[in-house]
Formats: structure tokens, C-alpha cells, sequence
């Protein structure tokens, strides 16, 4: 044995996957804070988003992720993307803000990265603060900006009262710049506990006045924004950053989101709302400063009852002086608005108005065709086209027509911009193909059934039947019901075509069923409405489903009965159906593993499991009855008799958390496990069972917080395995792993989901929407969750 094991592990080759690929879900998903154009080179553009990195725009509309190998599992936050700033002198070169959160959740300070080859790779500088991509006003901005006449200088304006940040050196250090002494009174609720939404705001923009001279070889003018509506929000310098003041005379009301200069005119555009975004505003303001006089014009569009939102996204034309357009920062009803003016807001001309019969009349018209399924869930089943959480809507500097802006859903924009106004409508498609910002909650591949069903938070799920669907956006959601966010999803092992699926919100029926694979669902009233989140496993015959709930402890349903406690379980356990015998699950929590045999009637201790103390998932085998492996804070366990009995698995990786079994190339199956392994925390395959582990992840890969990914070999095509992860999508790879005997011969594929990494701030965060989706007033359609509670920015993480 001694040397089969070690013949195994020399001949083992290490082939990471060469490339990972995103399934094409298509649309974006989340939102996306921040669009940035090159003043020069045209067309070149990026897109930050909050949780998902930054994408950089091709010429054919299709975007492409820049920052994949820069957010590993010590270092996930670099993901959130505050900030970000284009070096107008050389387009090679990028700046960005980055960190996900300034409270605990987040445990590191945050960088400014900058990259000289445009994304290929990046350089990182330590900033003594945390940087918040995921936070509260993260879509205002750009709080960060590169001089315009030199690019040695770069301000960074931080939150949590850290104030203004500069580097004379292109990057490679930042002072904090003493003279400006604002920091933002800003903070939405002073109160909250988690730290989230009390703590400071800060500095929201930094806008360079190009038309203003030099002092000491850097532009003299410098605007600042900051987040306030107590004291002023917009300063001034006129030395370069030596000594700050406060614009005279500038509204006071709201808060600026936007601060654009016409360099032409010689005047900036702001866009205010009473709120710092990016669920909130119901007041606003558009304003213009000339910067020779000095003289503030209220140009707001609309007023009176017209005007029920704030404004956010603010695009300038630098070809046309006098024409910029302007986007409601949210409008629930019935849809954004967003208003061209080509007089310097004098007058303005919105994309929709009233009709004499009392219907909307649109300007413009929608082309989702790169991802049908906004069409099938969203267009056709709600008057709210135009989106939501429209922050940044820009004009591209070199061409009046092409347009962009981003939503808490996708990208919206086109190449007709000017038809605005004549009899011809504009178009507005949903250009955000490549960016795949999904939040994945599970990721299952079915043997012999579905290639990949995957739950997803904000656009609830999505069923790929297989593999050849992979590259191709699904014309639906996981509908009827369709909701916000689907968190666990499992199949029956003996009935392939029989899927259960479970949501996370309260006040709808959170279970739904599907008998053929996914393609379509039903409600499951056997639940009621209080019960929602946590896990769900489904037995091998689907006549039991067996419910960790995040609500309601531990909950079953057989025959479809109503569901009723498990009492011999604890709550949040981590639980799985036997994938080929109908009467047992497994479950787990802290150290205790279980098992019934009972159809979960009650559980039992099983056996043990050496050294763990915390259970994370459990993987039963798709073929093998009785087979099974549990990942813990110390390994991988496998039993082959129903968990009576474990034995650790031999390879050399520990502090694992999701593992799955997916075919092999051979008649054996694949383990697959994110755990602590010899290259670090990453993604590991074996082919014999557990004794030797190769990093499949690659150097080059990066998944985020591997706690928080989800993995699933392929049930059906030899060595594929799919990555669920927080804000990146779902990434799918093929590495041939050799080497061993493999795990028993036959089938696998998995039924897990911990119910564990999500707790706090999923929780804070779905409060911070609801509680901004309710302050509005807006249909809720029946049997869902609202279409506009989706945002993408609702971090699983914790
Ligand atoms: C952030 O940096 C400062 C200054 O170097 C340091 O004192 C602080 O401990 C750091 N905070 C974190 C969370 O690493
Ligand atoms: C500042 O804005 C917040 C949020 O809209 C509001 O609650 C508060 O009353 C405002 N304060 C002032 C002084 O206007
Ligand atoms: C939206 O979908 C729900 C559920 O499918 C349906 O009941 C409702 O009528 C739809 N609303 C519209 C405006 O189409
Ligand atoms: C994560 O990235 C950091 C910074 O590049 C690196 O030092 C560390 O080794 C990486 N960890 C893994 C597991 O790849």
C-alpha cells in the first residue's frame, strides 16, 4: 500500500486547469457602480463593479474581466471596487480603490492597484484605511482621479473620516493631505450595529478643472465632493491642493453624486439626491456652476409631484457643449426617467412621457437580445425598463451617440444617442455581455439529468440542461415562482428529473419543485411563508424533502405534507440525501455528524469524525449507497457505511470547506474540495479517493474568499467542474486529473450547501434593500420577490 501511495503521488502530473471560463449567464447581473471612458483613446472604457472586479469594454460592446487573478482567498476584497480612475495622458494606465467593507466584515485596509498595461496586470499600494466597494454611496464618484496635466499626481478621497489622499509619485505612496480638512458628516444610520450603515461616507468625488492653469506644475483647480448636507459638499482649491474652501453659494440640500466638467463651457454639471445611493432617493437636483462667475443654476428637469427621485448617473457630451443627459438615481414607478438637454439644462426632453391615453410613451426602445432572459422576467412583467440604481451613465468623450450606463441589473446603452429628440427612437440594449457579476449561491451538476443548475442570489437561478448550453445567455430565470434569490438547490438521485430549490426572503412560499430537471417550477405549499434560507437536500425517490431553514431550525416534508420540525436536529445543520437509498440523510453541525434512516424522521449519531470541530459539507455519492464524504475544519472523511463509520481521507489537505465528486475520466469520479492545501488556500482535485491533491485552481485563477465558493464536478462530462463565486459568476474548467485508482467506481455528484458563511451581512444588507425598496411606492407582483430588490451588490460574504 505504502508504495502504491507513493507510485500514485509521483506519477500525479500537476495540470491546472489551463483556463477557467465563465458560463455565459449573460446581462451582468449586478450592479454595476462605476462606467469610465479614456478622455482620448477611443473606446476604451471599464466598468467597475462592487463585488466582482472590473471589466474593460471591447470594440464590439462585449466586455472583458481584468481583475480575475488579483482577489484570492486572503485577499477577496480587492473584488470591491470603490473607485476608478484613468490616467487622461497615458491609456494604458488604471488606478482603482479596492476593498470590500470599512467594518468587520472586511478584516484588511484597503489598496489603490494600478495597472499600466490596461488590466493585464496589476500593482498594489497599502493604504493605512479600509476602502468600502461594497459600501453604502459607492456608486458617487469618482472618488478618485488622476491630474490631468500630470500624472504623477493621484487623489483618493477615503471613507470613514480619513479624508483626502495624495500621491505625488504616480501611485507608489499616498499622504493624507492635512489642508483639507472635511471628511464628510455623512452616515445613514448612525445606529447600526454591524457598522455597515453608520459608518462615514466621506469624500465622493474628485473633479479636476483641465481649463484652469498650473501652480508648481499640477492643475490648479481641484473640486472635491464630499458627503454632506449639513455643513457644504463641494471645495475648492485654486493652488493645486495647498488650501481648500468651500464653493460659495452651493445648494445645501442634498447630497452630490456626480460632478462632471464641460471644459467648454467652463462649468460643471452635479447631480444631487437626498440620498447617497444606490437603493434610495426620493428628492434631488440637477445642478450647473460656471465656473467663471461663479454663479449656481438650479437646472433640475422636473419638479413638483414630477419629481419623486433623485437623480445619480450624469453623462456630458465633450463633442457638444450644452448637451448632457441625466438619470434618475431610482425611480420605482413606473419606470427610471432619465432627460437629455441640449441647452445646458435649460430645457430638457425625457426618454418617456404620460401619453394623451394614459400609457407610457417611449422615446426609445429596448434590445435585450444578448440576454433574453431580462426580457422573460423583468421587460415583460413590469413597466420598470429603463432600471434602477442608475449611478453612472457616461457619453462616450469621442462619440456623441454611443452611450452607456449601468443598473443594479445590467448595462443599458447604444449607438443612436442623437436620434433623442428626432422622430427616430433610441435604442437601448442591454450591453453588459462579459461581465458576469452573479452572486452564486450553489452550483449541482445532475448524473445522467441537468449539467448545472445554479442558484443564484438577485436573479434567482438559472438551469443550463447541458453543456453545450454553457456559452449561451437561457431565455428564462428559474420562474414561477421566480424570486430573488434561490440559496439551495438539490436533485434525487434516482429520479434525476425531480429538483428542489429553495429562496430566501419571508412573505412567499419559498419551496418549488421541478420534474423536469429545472426547465420549469412549481410552488410547493406543503411550506408556508414564515420559513425561508439555509439548505435543502431531497430524497433519492423525491417523496422527502428535508429543509435546514435559517428561520425555522430544521424541517421535513414527506408525501407532501406540510413540513414539520426535525426535532433531533439543531438548527442550521448542514444536511444530505443518500442519492440511491430513499430512507437515509445525513446532516452535521459543529462536530456531530448524524444520520437517519427513517426518511429523516429523526436522526442518530453516526460515527466519528477524529479532530474536527466543524462540519461545513457533505457529499454523499451519486451512485454508491451508503457512500460519503464530509469536509471539516481538519479534512475530508469518507464512509462507505451510511456514516456509521469514517476514515480521514490520507491527502495532505485540511481546513476544507464545499467538496464535490464529478466524473473522472476513467470509470472513477473526481473529488473536488476548496481547503488549505501545498499551494494555499485554493481548489484541489484528486483522482484516487483523497491521497493525493492537485491545485486545479492554477496561479493565474482567482475565486474570491474560498468559504465562500461553491463547487460541483461535472455529473456528466469527464473531468468539467463548475465554481459558484460571489461576485464573479459561475466559472466552469476541464483538468485532467491522473493518477490513482479513484474513488470507487461509478457515479457521483453532490448535495451540499452549508448554510453557514452567510449569517450577518446577508442579512444586514437584504435590510439595507428592503428597507430602501419599501420606502417607495411600487407594485409588488404576486408570488415573487420584486423585480427591483435585485442588485447584485448583496454580498453573501461575511
Ligand atoms: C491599517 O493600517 C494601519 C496603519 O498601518 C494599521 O495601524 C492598522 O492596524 C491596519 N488595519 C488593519 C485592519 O489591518
Ligand atoms: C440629510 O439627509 C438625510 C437623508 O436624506 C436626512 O435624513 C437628514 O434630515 C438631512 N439633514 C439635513 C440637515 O438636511
Ligand atoms: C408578473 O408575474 C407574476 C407572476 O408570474 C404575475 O402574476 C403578474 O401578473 C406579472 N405582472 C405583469 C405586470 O406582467
Ligand atoms: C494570494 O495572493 C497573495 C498576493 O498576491 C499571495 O501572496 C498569496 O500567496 C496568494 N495565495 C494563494 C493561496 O494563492
Amino acid at each position: 500500500m505504502k508504495y502504491l501511495k507513493l507510485f500514485a503521488a509521483v506519477i500525479a502530473p500537476v495540470l491546472a486547469a489551463t483556463s477557467w471560463d465563465n458560463v455565459h449567464i449573460g446581462g451582468g447581473g449586478g450592479f454595476v457602480s462605476g462606467i469610465v471612458f479614456h478622455p482620448s483613446e477611443k473606446g476604451l472604457a471599464y466598468a467597475r463593479t462592487d463585488i466582482g472586479g472590473i471589466y474593460k469594454l471591447n470594440s464590439d460592446d462585449s466586455w472583458t474581466p481584468i481583475t480575475d487573478g488579483i482577489a484570492n482567498s486572503s485577499n477577496w476584497h480587492n473584488w470591491g471596487i470603490d473607485a476608478l480612475a484613468l490616467d487622461p495622458q497615458d491609456p494604458d494606465i488604471i488606478y482603482a480603490a479596492v476593498g470590500m467593507y470599512t467594518n468587520s466584515w472586511d478584516p484588511s485596509n484597503g489598496s489603490i492597484m494600478k495597472s499600466t498595461d490596461q488590466g493585464a496586470t496589476w500593482t498594489f499600494t497599502s493604504l493605512s484605511f479600509k476602502v468600502g466597494g461594497n459600501m453604502p454611496g459607492r456608486g458617487n464618484g469618482e472618488r478618485l482621479a488622476v491630474d490631468p496635466q500630470n500624472s504623477n499626481i493621484v487623489y483618493f478621497g477615503a471613507r470613514s473620516g480619513n479624508g483626502l489622499w495624495k500621491s505625488t509619485n504616480a501611485g507608489q505612496s499616498f499622504q493624507k493631505v492635512t489642508s483639507f480638512t472635511a471628511v464628510g458628516t455623512y452616515a445613514p444610520d448612525p445606529s447600526d450595529t454591524y457598522g455597515y450603515n453608520s459608518d462615514l461616507q466621506g469624500l465622493t468625488f474628485i473633479t479636476f478643472d483641465s481649463t484652469s492653469g498650473k501652480t508648481g506644475g499640477a492643475t490648479s483647480r481641484i473640486f472635491v465632493g464630499t458627503a454632506d448636507n449639513v455643513t457644504a459638499s463641494v471645495y475648492v482649491s485654486e493652488n493645486a491642493g495647498s488650501t481648500w474652501s468651500a464653493v460659495e453659494d452651493q445648494p445645501d440640500t442634498f447630497f452630490p453624486h456626480k460632478c462632471r466638467l464641460q471644459p467648454e463651457e467652463k462649468a460643471l454639471y452635479l447631480t444631487y439626491s437626498d440620498g447617497t445611493g444606490p437603493y434610495d432617493g426620493t428628492q434631488g437636483a440637477v445642478y450647473r456652476y460656471d465656473i467663471t462667475t461663479g454663479v449656481w443654476d438650479d437646472i433640475t428637469p422636473v419638479s413638483g409631484s414630477s419629481l419623486y427621485f433623485g437623480f445619480g448617473g450624469l453623462g456630458v457630451d465633450l463633442q457638444e457643449p450644452g448637451t448632457l443627459v441625466v438619470a434618475s438615481l431610482n425611480s420605482w414607478w413606473p419606470d427610471a426617467q432619465l432627460f437629455r438637454s441640449t441647452d445646458s439644462g435649460a430645457s430638457w426632453d425625457p426618454i418617456w412621457v404620460w401619453g394623451s391615453s394614459g400609457a407610457m410613451d417611449r422615446s426609445h426602445t429596448m434590445d435585450v437580445t444578448l440576454a433574453p432572459w431580462i426580457k422573460t422576467e423583468f421587460l415583460d412583467n413590469d413597466t420598470k425598463w429603463l432600471g434602477w440604481m442608475i449611478e453612472s451613465l457616461e457619453i462616450d468623450p469621442l462619440d456623441s451617440n454611443h452611450w452607456l450606463y449601468g443598473t443594479g441589473l445590467t448595462i443599458y446603452g447604444g449607438h443612436d444617442l442623437t436620434n433623442w429628440g428626432t422622430s427616430s427612437k433610441v435604442t437601448t440594449k442591454s450591453l453588459a455581455d462579459g461581465i458576469e457579476e452573479y452572486a452564486v449561491q450553489e452550483v449541482k451538476s445532475v448524473p445522467g439529468g441537468t449539467e448545472l443548475l445554479a442558484a443564484i442570489a438577485d436573479e434567482c437561478g438559472f438551469t443550463f440542461l447541458a453543456q453545450s448550453d454553457l456559452g449561451t445567455a437561457p431565455s428564462k430565470a428559474w420562474d414561477t415562482p421566480l424570486w430573488t434569490t434561490s440559496i439551495s438547490v438539490d436533485y434525487a438521485g434516482n429520479k434525476v428529473s425531480n429538483v428542489v430549490r429553495v429562496g430566501n426572503a419571508a412573505g412567499n412560499y419559498m419551496v418549488a419543485l421541478s420534474s423536469n430537471g429545472g426547465s420549469s417550477w412549481y410552488i410547493n405549499y406543503a411550506t408556508d411563508t414564515a420559513k425561508y434560507g439555509g439548505q435543502v437536500a431531497y430524497s433519492a425517490d423525491a417523496d422527502t424533502i428535508l429543509w435546514s431553514t435559517s428561520t425555522s431550525g430544521v424541517v421535513r416534508s414527506a408525501n407532501s405534507a406540510s413540513f414539520s420540525a426535525v426535532s433531533s436536529l439543531p438548527s442550521n445543520a448542514v444536511i444530505a440525501s443518500d442519492k440511491r437509498n430513499n430512507k437515509y440523510f445525513y446532516a452535521g453541525s459543529s462536530a456531530t455528524f448524524y444520520v437517519s434512516s427513517n426518511t429523516a424522521s429523526s436522526f442518530s449519531s453516526g460515527g466519528s469524525l477524529s479532530g474536527a470541530s466543524s462540519i461545513r459539507d457533505i457529499e454523499a455519492h451519486p451512485t454508491i449507497a451508503g457512500e460519503l464524504y464530509v469536509s471539516t475544519d481538519v479534512g475530508i472523511f469518507h464512509s462507505t457505511d451510511f456514516g456509521s463509520s469514517f476514515t480521514k481521507l490520507s491527502g495532505a489537505l485540511t481546513d476544507t470547506h464545499r467538496i464535490s465528486l464529478g466524473k473522472g475520466s476513467s470509470a472513477s469520479w473526481n473529488l473536488y474540495a476548496f481547503g488549505d492545501g501545498s499551494n494555499g488556500e485554493r481548489l484541489y482535485g484528486s483522482a484516487d479517493g483523497g491521497s493525493s491533491w492537485t491545485d486545479i485552481q492554477g496561479s493565474s485563477q482567482t475565486f474570491g474568499a474560498i468559504d465562500g465558493c461553491r463547487v460541483g464536478g461535472s455529473g456528466n462530462n469527464a473531468d468539467y467542474v463548475y465554481v459558484g463565486t460571489n461576485g464573479r459568476g459561475v466559472f466552469y474548467g476541464k483538468v485532467t486529473l491522473s493518477g490513482g485508482s479513484g474513488t470507487t467506481s461509478s457515479t457521483t455528484k453532490a448535495a451540499e450547501t452549508s448554510s453557514t458563511t452567510q449569517s450577518s451581512s446577508t442579512s444586514s444588507k437584504s435590510s439595507t434593500s428592503s428597507t430602501s425598496t419599501t420606502s417607495s411606492a411600487v407594485p409588488t407582483t404576486t408570488g415573487t420577490a420584486s423585480h427591483y430588490q435585485q442588485c447584485g451588490g448583496f454580498s453573501s460574504r461575511v
